[in-house]
Parts: C-alpha cells; sequence; structure tokens
C-alpha cells in the first residue's frame, strides 16, 4: 500500500540515538562495564526509522541485532562513543539512551594484570569520562532537539531536572532503575518494560509502565510533533 506523507512524519530527518554500556578497558582481558541491554534505544533508534527519519544508532556492546533500515556504528568506549557521535553533526535531533561509563581507567594496562604473591589487589586509577550528551547540548553544531535520558534510584524527578539544565537537553526521559521500581523480574535494565517521566522546562508528563517498544514509539511520536515547527 502506498504510505500517505502523514505516516512518514520524521522523512528528512537526521537523527542520532545512542544505545546500549560502553566498555572500559583495565588491560587485555578485563572490562569495567554495567547492566544496559540496548533495548530501549534500539527499540527508539526503530520507531525513529519507521517514521521515516535517517536514523544514525551509535552502540556500544550489546548482543542484540542491529535495528532494520538504521545505519549502525559499533563502539566500545564512551571517547569511541562521543567521536563516533560528533562525527554524525550536524542532525535534527538527537537521542542519548547509552548508559555511558562515568568512568574510565587512567591508563589501560597493555599486558594482563597479574596476581602478585603478598601484594593484594591492585589499585584502579579511575577519571572521569566525557559527557557525551552535555558535548552534544552545548555543541555549535547542536540539533535542534536533543534528548537525554536520567537512569535513578533515588530523588528521580530532583536529579532530571538538574541533568536538563547542565546537559542542554530540551527533554529528559526519566527513568526508576532502582531493583523496587517494580517493573518485572529483571527491572528495567535488561528487561522489556519501563515506566519513564518526560521531563522538560514546561514541566513533567507521566507515562505508565508499558513495554520499551511503546515507550520507543510514543518516544517517537513526540520526537516528530516538537520537529514539526523546525524547518527541514
Ligand atoms: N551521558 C552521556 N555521556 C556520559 C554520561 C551520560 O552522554 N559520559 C548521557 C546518557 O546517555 C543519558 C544522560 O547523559 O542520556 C544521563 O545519564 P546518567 O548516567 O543518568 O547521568 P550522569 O550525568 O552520568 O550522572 P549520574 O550517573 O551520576 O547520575
Ligand atoms: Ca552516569
Amino acid at each position: 500500500a502506498l504510505l500517505g506523507g502523514g505516516e512518514k512524519p520524521l522523512a528528512g530527518r537526521r537523527i542520532i540515538v545512542t544505545s546500549g554500556p560502553t566498555h572500559e578497558p583495565i588491560d587485555p582481558v578485563r572490562y569495567i562495564a554495567n547492566r544496559s541491554s540496548g533495548k530501549q534505544g534500539h527499540a527508539i533508534a526503530a520507531a525513529l526509522a519507521k517514521l521515516g527519519a535517517d536514523v544514525r544508532l551509535v552502540s556500544g556492546p550489546v548482543t542484540i541485532a542491529d535495528p532494520v533500515g538504521v545505519a549502525t556504528t559499533h563502539v566500545e568506549t564512551a571517547r569511541q562513543m562521543q567521536a563516533a557521535v560528533e562525527a554524525l553533526l550536524p542532525a535534527d535531533a538527537a537521542v542519548f539512551v547509552a548508559a555511558v561509563a562515568d568512568w574510565r581507567t587512567a591508563a589501560e594496562s597493555g599486558e594482563k594484570i597479574k596476581k602478585v604473591a603478598g601484594e593484594g589487589p591492585p589499585a584502579l586509577q579511575m577519571v572521569e569520562n566525557p559527557d557525551i550528551l552535555a558535548g552534544v547540548g552545548h555543541h555549535a553544531k547542536r540539533p535542534a532537539l536533543v534528548v537525554g535520558f536520567a537512569a535513578e534510584t533515588q530523588s528521580i524527578l530532583k536529579n532530571a531536572e538538574a541533568k536538563l539544565k547542565k546537559k542542554g537537553a530540551d527533554f529528559i526521559v526519566a527513568n526508576d532503575v532502582s531493583q523496587g521500581s517494580g517493573i518485572g523480574e529483571a527491572g528495567v535494565m535488561g528487561g522489556d518494560r519501563n515506566r519513564v517521566r518526560i521531563v522538560s522546562k514546561s514541566g513533567i508528563e507521566e507515562w505508565p509502565e508499558m513495554g520499551k517498544d511503546e515507550v520507543a514509539a510514543r518516544l517517537a511520536a513526540l520526537i516528530a510533533e516538537k520537529l514539526k515547527t523546525v524547518a527541514v
């Protein structure tokens, strides 16, 4: 069947999405990671593509497949993710769903770190990773619409509002990733369900608990709505 223009409201729009965790190497055989599965970010990339967007997904290491019809760049570390995202600018919108590691080791050991009798465990020196969202939120080539996520286990709204301001985002999608969030057995991280609140300058919108695919569809529709007023 022929599709009407209204069914592809994001046609002609380039949208960057980050998804998954990052891995920060310690030595050739070990890394620091987190529990992100990439399910929510990949679902958002797919939902945006379904609305006609030219989606550029930058994904950390995940076990799920690249979304169909989405140009996907695979990276490992936060610094690689940042370089890949900035190389994709300019864009009409950017959605930062990745659970980027906040810290990396100060220096990656070229050799596997060995146990040494009597010395005890090594002290890992950590340094902060660049904030990819904040970099794009304050970039000379800032997309018209910048959307972040906020994974919280406490003071969710207060923290989400602070992130909105600090990172220069238009929206923060806040989700409760605590074990007591009441979402499935797996919880938000790794599970298939999510309950989010959309935090923006104009207030807070609460969405009921739903599947990650439905969160993605609703978020894609919201992005299409917001980009309506922006020239293609
Ligand atoms: N983010 C990012 N680069 C980082 C850290 C976070 O782009 N180095 C993005 C995430 O993709 C998300 C948003 O920033 O869209 C918030 O991530 P979150 O981990 O909740 O916030 P942080 O600023 O890292 O603060 P904290 O982890 O201390 O709560
Ligand atoms: Ca973080």
